[in-house]
C-alpha cells in the first residue's frame, strides 16, 4: 500500500509524465494503487496522490462500472453539465460543489498498453474527470462552483474578534443576513504616536451596524454577559484571548474558528508569515471547532490559496481574508443543518507558527539568498526585516533574486535601482524596497540617488562598526 499525500505538496501541482513503459512494474504499481484507494475508502486515486509523477489513475465508483485503470487518459468527447459535491483523499474533510461534464468518452491504455475506450456518465464520469485533473496538477477546489447558500435566519450568532482580518469577516457575515446578536472584542487600546484610545476594527464594524459590543479584560472568568446573549453559534476570528470551555460548550451549533492555514500545518499566531518564510507554494484557510487546545479542534472545511512568488504577508493576508469569509459563509448553512462531518486533525503532522520574535527580523546574509528572499517578504509589511549599514538600521521590504557571488553581506554591484548584496549561496539579493534609519520607506532607485551615493563596492552590510 502507498501513503496518500495531502495538500500542500508540490507533486499535487505537477503536470505528470506520460507512461511509455508498459512493464510488470507498472502492473504492480496499479495493483498497489487500487489497494491504497480501497484502504482509504476512496472511489478514485491518481498517481501524484501517492507521490508518483505518471499519468496513471484508478477509479472504482460502483459494482456496475467496476474497477477501471486509466493510463495516459484523454477525454475525446464530452456532453452536458452537472454541479455536485466532491471531496478528495488529498484534502480530508474538504467538500465542495464542482461543475463537471455529465457524460464523457475517454481514450486510455491498460497496463499492457492496449487502447481502451470508456463511456461514462453521472458520478462515474465525475470521478474520472476529477482524477484526470490530478494528472494535470489541478485540484477540485480550484474549480469550486459559485453557490449562494441561504443564511439561516433563526441562528443567534455571537462574533468574537479583534483586528482587520476579523473585521472584514464580520462585515461579510452581517451582509449575508445573519442575526448577529452580539460582538466580543479585546479592550480598546491606545494606538499611534498620539496614543489615542481607538475602538478595535471589529468593534468599529459592530457599532456601525448597531450591534452590542462587550470587551471583557479576561474572558476566562468574565463571560456571564456573553452567555446572556444566548448564542446558537459562536464565530471567532483572531480574537486574541483563550476562550474558556464554559463558553465553547454553550451554543447548540458550537464555537467555530477561522484559521489562516491548512491545518494541522501552521497552528499558532503567525501562520501567514511562516508559510511565506518557509517558501510554501500554497496555504489556505481552515474552519474548525474551537477546543481548549490551540488550533487543534476538528475541522469542518478548508480552502487552498496559492502563494505567488512575489506575495508578501500583506498581499497574502488580503487573499486569505476574502477566501476565509467566503469559506465561512459556505460552511455555516450545512453546519447548522447537521450536514458536515468534522474531521480530526492528524496530531503527528501538526506544525507551529509562533508569533515572530524580534531576533527573527534580522537578516543573516550567510544564509542562502533564496531563504533570505522568503524571510524578507514573509516580514513585509510587518514586523519587517532589517540589516545594518555603517551601524545604522536598514529595513528591507523587498528584494530581487539576482546572480552574483561574494563574501556574504558584501556589496557586489551598485545598480541604478538598488545595491546587490552577496549571500551564502550563488543567489544574490538586489534591495529594491527599503528604509534607511531616520528616513521614509523608498524604492531602490530613490535610495541609490540618496543614501546609496555613499556606498562603495566591497562594503558590507550587517556588520557592527
Ligand atoms: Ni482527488
Amino acid at each position: 500500500m502507498y501513503k496518500v499525500v495531502e495538500v500542500p505538496n508540490e507533486i499535487l501541482r505537477t503536470k505528470c509524465e506520460k507512461v511509455t513503459k508498459f512493464d510488470k512494474k507498472l502492473g504492480k504499481m496499479i495493483d498497489r494503487m487500487f489497494d491504497t484507494m480501497y484502504e482509504y475508502d476512496g472511489v478514485g486515486l491518481a498517481a501524484p496522490q501517492v507521490n508518483l509523477n505518471l499519468r496513471v489513475a484508478v477509479v472504482h465508483t460502483d459494482d456496475e462500472t467496476g474497477p477501471l485503470e486509466l493510463i495516459n487518459p484523454e477525454i475525446v468527447e464530452a456532453n452536458g453539465a452537472e454541479i455536485d459535491d466532491e471531496g478528495c483523499l488529498s484534502m480530508p474533510g474538504v467538500f465542495g460543489p464542482v461543475e463537471r461534464y455529465e457524460s464523457i468518452t475517454v481514450k486510455s491504455r491498460d497496463r499492457l498498453g492496449r487502447a481502451v475506450t470508456t463511456k461514462a456518465n453521472g458520478f462515474f464520469a465525475r470521478a474520472i474527470q476529477h482524477e484526470i485533473d490530478h494528472l494535470d496538477g489541478i485540484l477540485f477546489t480550484d474549480k469550486l462552483a459559485e453557490t449562494t447558500a441561504e443564511a439561516p435566519k433563526d441562528v443567534r450568532v455571537v462574533f468574537m474578534g479583534t483586528p482587520d482580518f476579523a473585521a472584514s469577516t464580520l462585515e461579510r457575515v452581517i451582509e449575508a443576513g445573519y442575526d448577529v446578536v452580539g460582538v466580543v472584542s479585546q479592550p480598546d487600546k491606545p494606538v499611534g504616536r498620539k496614543r489615542e484610545i481607538k475602538p478595535t476594527p471589529v468593534k468599529a464594524v459592530a457599532l456601525a451596524h448597531g450591534i452590542p459590543v462587550i470587551q471583557p479584560i479576561k474572558i476566562r472568568t468574565d463571560y456571564e454577559e456573553l452567555l446572556a446573549m444566548k448564542p446558537d453559534l459562536i464565530i471567532t476570528a483572531a480574537y486574541g484571548q483563550i476562550v474558556p470551555t464554559a463558553v465553547l460548550d454553550a451554543p447548540k451549533h458550537g464555537a467555530i474558528n477561522v484559521h489562516a492555514s491548512l491545518l494541522p500545518k501552521y497552528r499558532g499566531g503567525a501562520p501567514i508569515h511562516q508559510a511565506i518564510i518557509d517558501g510554501e507554494k500554497e496555504t489556505g484557510v481552515t474552519i474548525m471547532y474551537m477546543v481548549d487546545k490551540l488550533d487543534a479542534g476538528d475541522m469542518l472545511s478548508k480552502v487552498v490559496v496559492p502563494i505567488e512568488e512575489k506575495d508578501t504577508v500583506g498581499s497574502l493576508f488580503e487573499k486569505l481574508s476574502v477566501a476565509g469569509a467566503d469559506l465561512l459563509l459556505e460552511t455555516i448553512p450545512p453546519l447548522v443543518q447537521g450536514d458536515l462531518t468534522p474531521v480530526a486533525q492528524n496530531e503527528e503532522e501538526a506544525t507551529f507558527a509562533p508569533n515572530i520574535s524580534r531576533e527573527r527580523e534580522i537578516l543573516d546574509f550567510t544564509r542562502p539568498g533564496e531563504d533570505l528572499y522568503n524571510q524578507i517578504r514573509g516580514m513585509n509589511p510587518f514586523p519587517s526585516s532589517y540589516t545594518t549599514l555603517e551601524g545604522a538600521r536598514l529595513k528591507v521590504f523587498f528584494a530581487e533574486k539576482v546572480e552574483g557571488n561574494g563574501t556574504p553581506g558584501e556589496i557586489i554591484r551598485l545598480e541604478e535601482d538598488g545595491p546587490v548584496i552577496a549571500t551564502g549561496s550563488h543567489v544574490a539579493l538586489k534591495l529594491v524596497d527599503l528604509q534607511p534609519a531616520g528616513k521614509k520607506r523608498m524604492d531602490g532607485q530613490t535610495f541609490m540617488r540618496g543614501v546609496g551615493q555613499a556606498l562603495t563596492l566591497g562594503m558590507k552590510v550587517g556588520v557592527e562598526s
